[in-house]
């Protein structure tokens, strides 16, 4: 499973990056406001600067709602940099951008997905991810990784290449879950990746080794 981190901090970007496992990042215009990241040249510029930083894909959204905006903005963000992914909303013209842009060799994140008939549309479309929210399903009482489920079974029925980018992971056990269910990507903030690292028992057995080593030396 691919690791990707859902934020617009190039800190903790970087510190991501420094480990070693991560694989991409995804952004939407609410992480960047958290930034403080404004205005659309320093949107652009932001996008640039996290290209720098990682080697994976880059997800960057579309604020346009309509078919010639989201194509207009789309193919200007993929001409930023090799590594932007055009996060495109789960709308009818947003699947007719997906297409659009599939068909032109760029690549696609289908955001904002719910169910599993959106997720259908958006692999016959041709997006490259398709990113189910399953944390802020969990939000409303409705099971986030049972989607992932489902979506993984009708997309291994058929063969779709899209890729499930489990998005709005919250903590640690979903990273978990999602990869046994196996979705092909997650991204979370690095709060739940560096949640992976922790247990009780490595901090234990780690302090008894360095005390029994300073006991022969
Ligand atoms: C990523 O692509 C999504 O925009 C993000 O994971 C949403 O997460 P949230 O529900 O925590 O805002």
């Amino acid at each position: 499973m691919k690791f990707f981190i859902d934020t617009a901090n190039l800190d903790q970007i970087k510190e991501a990056q420094d480990m070693g496992i991560l694989d991409g990042v995804t952004t939407n215009p609410s992480l960047m406001a958290k930034e403080g990241i404004t205005g659309h040249e320093n949107i652009i510029n932001h996008y640039k600067a996290i290209c720098e930083i990682v080697d994976g894909d880059v997800s960057a959204e579309v604020i346009a709602t309509d078919f010639e905006g989201m194509i207009r903005e789309g193919e200007a963000l993929a001409k930023l940099h090799p590594q932007i992914v055009v996060k495109v909303p789960m709308i009818k013209d947003g699947i007719k951008a997906i297409k659009y842009f599939s068909d032109k060799g760029i690549k696609t994140n289908c955001t904002l997905v719910f169910s599993a008939g959106q997720a259908l549309l958006a692999a016959k479309a041709g997006a490259t991810y398709v990113s189910p929210f399953i944390g802020r399903l969990d939000d409303v009482s409705t099971d986030g990784l049972g989607l992932i489920q489902e979506i993984r079974l009708i997309y291994d029925n058929y063969g779709f290449e899209t890729q499930i980018l489990a998005a709005s992971v919250r903590h640690t056990m979903h990273i978990i879950d999602c990869a046994k269910i196996g979705a092909d990507v997650m991204t979370g903030p690095l709060k739940a990746i560096d949640g992976l690292l922790n247990h009780p028992l490595t901090d234990i057995g780690l302090a008894k080794f360095l005390e029994d080593f300073k006991k022969g030396n």
